[in-house]
């Protein structure tokens, strides 16, 4: 057994991963995608290249697309829920721009669905409270709250993530590494459901985890992650002389020669990381070709792939702002569609555990 020792639960998820991958690409029949974001305001490249073009690509592939809108997630980590309605418009113009199809997909929020919020109960009786507090994404973002006392919601919003999935037998989650432990957290959840409840019947199927080889985009300012608040950020909003002025401000080196080197230098490789996705070039490619060129000639590259990659996008964000009563129809659609699913499984939920009087 040392082999099965080695074996990591990231492995297993990488598997599963790639059968899905290749199943999508042979027949995509009977694969619903569900996954979302918290609705925190527009959306920068960061998300774009990191998730949002691969939802894109999925739903282009044929498979049937789910994407919620998590609003009452926002509420996990902060006290202030801020604009929330602009934050739920701002994300449903970057999704339709980047190629959401409203007639294909359904997007939805969690505030909008009282049968998904429902479920939550049920699933909530079949965790136990250590394996919430060990869950590392909700202790990593407890940190980063900087609060000293675990909300309620932020513990469980693990098992609520577990209802946004199950309610319509999503069983393809395309998320980022950080996602895992709630995926297994659903895994465990749909199980014990089955056992526990359905006398053994497989009424919810546990969803794989679709990981991709996005890249993760670092901020500008060479911190890890972008983030709106640093404004370390290329939000897909922006104009293209806005996107020029923010890549020239990037956080560089004095080395003129410029490589690709992810560990030893992550500012530069993070620009060159940027210009390949919008090129389709490698960035080893990129940097040889420029040379001792230096860090200038780097950026004005970067910034000219990158306003020519958006263009179509922000073309068509442009007209879709302009119409903002067609936005919240596409959401309202979305909902009923989430609603009938949501009713649909909660009536079977209650008939599963014999509460149907
Ligand atoms: N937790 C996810 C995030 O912060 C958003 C999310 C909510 C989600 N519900 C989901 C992702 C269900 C996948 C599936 O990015």
């Amino acid at each position: 057994m040392a082999g099965a020792q080695t074996r990591t639960s990231y492995d297993t998820a990488a598997e599963r991963s790639d059968a899905l991958w290749r199943k999508i690409g042979e027949d995509p029949s009977g694969l619903r995608m569900l996954t979302g974001d918290r609705p925190t305001g527009a959306l920068h490249i960061g998300h774009y290249f990191g998730s949002l073009r691969n939802r894109v690509r999925v739903q282009d592939m044929g498979v049937e697309t789910w994407l919620i809108v998590a609003d009452y997630q926002v509420i996990t980590d902060r006290d202030v829920i801020g604009d929330i309605k602009g934050s739920v418009r701002e994300l449903l113009t970057d999704y339709l721009a980047a190629g959401i199809d409203p007639e294909r997909s359904t997007i939805f929020t969690h505030s909008a669905v009282p049968a998904l919020n429902q479920l939550m109960l049920p699933f909530l009786s079949l965790v136990t409270q250590p394996e919430l507090e060990r869950n590392p994404t909700v202790k990593a973002e407890l940190a980063a709250a900087g609060k000293s006392a675990m909300g309620g919601l932020l513990l469980t919003y693990p098992v609520h993530q577990a209802a946004d999935i199950l309610f319509c037998h999503g069983n393809l989650v395309p998320v980022g590494r950080d996602q895992l432990p709630h995926i297994e957290q659903t895994r465990v959840i749909a199980r014990r459901f089955n056992e526990r409840y359905a006398g053994g019947e497989q009424y919810f199927a546990p969803p794989s985890a679709l990981l991709s080889e996005a890249p993760t985009i670092l901020g500008l300012d060479g911190e890890h992650k972008m983030s709106k608040s640093r404004g370390n950020t290329v939000m897909l909003r922006m104009t293209a002389d806005e996107t020029l002025k923010k890549i020239k401000k990037a956080k560089t080196d004095s080395d003129r020669l410029i490589t690709f080197d992810p560990e030893g230098r992550p500012e530069v490789a993070n620009l060159l990381t940027i210009a390949a996705e919008c090129s389709g070039r490698a960035p080893q490619e990129i940097a040889e070709e420029i040379g001792d060129k230096g860090a200038g000639t780097l950026k004005m590259y970067t910034a000219e792939v990158l306003n020519e990659h958006l263009r179509p996008l922000r073309e068509r964000r442009a007209e879709l702002e302009q119409d903002p009563g067609y936005l919240f129809e596409v959401l309202r659609r979305g909902n009923e569609r989430a609603n009938a699913e949501a009713d649909a499984t909660l009536q079977r939920v209650r008939e599963l555990m014999g509460m149907v009087y």
